[in-house]
């Protein structure tokens, strides 16, 4: 059941839709905005989004990843660069990423060129993470067949005794990867399919901003 919170803000935002005033010229503070309110509205994983990457010859793929940072440099996510969408990217350097956050009847769409984080951007990430998710990061050769998932705990037990008593490090195949933003669009649904649409293109170090039919 929904708590009366989030429905009063859901009816709240459906209300007040998104105007240009209230977007402004820049689509960095507006997100930012944005975020902070799905993560107040308790969502369950706001940081979810669907990421979209391609072949070099234009075959789509997309799954979820949880997005971890973000500045006016781009949007990041942490990922085994040799999975079938870090092996993507290698060959074909742009993604499109969607965030929804269904119950306040908003969802935001980037895209743009990808590139990796520094090392040591990384690193401290890395660093950050539960000692399980490390050993599992080394661990895992992401998105590789495995015979079977005795396979996988085996792995773990080598890894795990490859860093006994000491700090697990970044396996050179994990990382992040920053998505420059050169397209957002925000959308925030409003009664009767009259939905707001608010799409900015980066144009040098400015931004244009249009309105799209909904
Ligand atoms: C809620 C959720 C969050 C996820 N977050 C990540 C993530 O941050 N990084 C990641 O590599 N995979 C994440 N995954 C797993 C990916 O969806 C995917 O299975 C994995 O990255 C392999 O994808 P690929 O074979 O297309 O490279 C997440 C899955 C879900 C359902």
């Amino acid at each position: 059941m929904e708590s009366p919170d989030l429905a009063r803000m859901r009816l709240e935002y459906a209300r007040a839709g998104l105007d240009e005033q209230d977007a402004g010229d820049d689509p960095l503070p507006l997100f930012s905005r944005w975020f902070d309110e799905a993560v107040a509205a308790d969502l369950h994983e706001p940081n979810a989004m669907a990421l979209a990457t391609a072949t070099h010859d234009g075959r789509p793929s997309s799954r979820i990843v949880l997005l971890k940072g973000f500045d006016a440099r781009g949007l990041v996510f942490y990922t085994g660069y040799e999975s079938r969408k870090g092996r993507e990217l290698e060959d074909n350097p742009r993604a499109a990423a969607t965030m929804l956050w269904h119950p306040l009847q908003r969802q935001v769409r980037v895209e743009g060129a990808v590139t990796r984080v520094d090392d040591s951007e990384a690193d401290a990430y890395f660093a950050s993470r539960p000692r399980g998710s490390q050993i599992g990061a080394v661990a895992s050769p992401q998105s590789r067949p495995i015979p079977d998932r005795q396979a996988l705990h085996d792995r773990v037990t080598e890894v795990e005794l490859v860093f006994a008593e000491r700090e697990v490090v970044r396996p050179p195949v994990w990382g992040g990867y920053r998505i420059a933003v050169e397209t957002i669009e925000f959308w925030q649904g409003r009664e009767s399919r009259l939905h707001d649409r608010l799409r900015f293109t980066r144009a040098g170090d400015d931004w244009t901003r249009e309105r799209l039919a909904p």
